[in-house]
């Protein structure tokens, strides 16, 4: 997958955020910061994490090697390299084991945490991909709830001018076009 289709863009908050719903590999967006998948090594890895590595070039892992890891639910920058996107923001998503060990409340980390750092850097646009859904096995529902919720809660302050969700298929596009309304409506 390649071409980027958007699916929705009609979509904003109170403080004039944003909401973008896209179909494709996020390595092709322009944006302040894409969001990586990453594992707690920083160092790489399978799903949108390598192609993310692999879009950046291998400036990205030299910088990567420098930032100690990261611990599931937390969040590091980096700059964006050969990527169209300025800056990388790695947060580590939790595996799904049941639902019982605090996955929900690490998903949320991962989202909040990875805005709060574009928030300090000054950062506008960012483009998520839907977190520990792949080879983490985090269900698609509970996930897409946590995303648009804690993302349309940390917009609140209007720190924002955009905020996409970038789906991989088109269950997923279908998903987050069903629950980015209602996260908005219930905000
Ligand atoms: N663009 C956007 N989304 C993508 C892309 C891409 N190029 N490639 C995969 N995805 C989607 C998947 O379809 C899934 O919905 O990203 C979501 C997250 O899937 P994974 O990349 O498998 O990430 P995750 O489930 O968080 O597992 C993280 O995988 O690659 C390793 O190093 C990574 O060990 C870590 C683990």
């Amino acid at each position: 997958m390649s071409a980027l289709e958007t699916i929705r863009s009609d979509l904003s908050d109170t403080t004039g955020t944003r909401f973008t719903i896209v179909l494709g590999d996020i390595t092709g967006l322009s944006v302040d910061a894409i969001v990586n998948a990453a594992n707690s090594s920083l160092l790489g890895g399978g799903g949108v994490d390598g192609a993310i590595h692999r879009a950046a070039g291998p400036e990205l892992v030299a910088e990567c090697r420098m930032l100690n890891g990261c611990k599931t639910g937390q969040a590091k920058i980096t700059k964006g390299y050969r990527l169209p996107a300025r800056h990388v923001i790695h947060t580590v998503g939790p595996v799904w084991n049941g639902g019982g060990n605090g996955e929900d409340e690490l998903l949320a980390g991962c989202y909040r945490n990875s805005l709060g750092l574009a928030r300090e850097h000054g950062l506008k646009s960012i483009a998520f991909p839907a977190i520990s859904t792949g080879i983490y096995r985090f269900p698609a529902l509970p996930a897409a709830e946590i995303a648009t919720r804690i993302a349309v809660a940390e917009s609140a302050d209007g720190a924002f001018s955009e905020i996409i969700f970038c789906c991989f298929g088109d269950e997923m596009a279908r998903l987050y076009d069903r629950l980015l309304p209602e996260a908005l409506a219930s905000a």
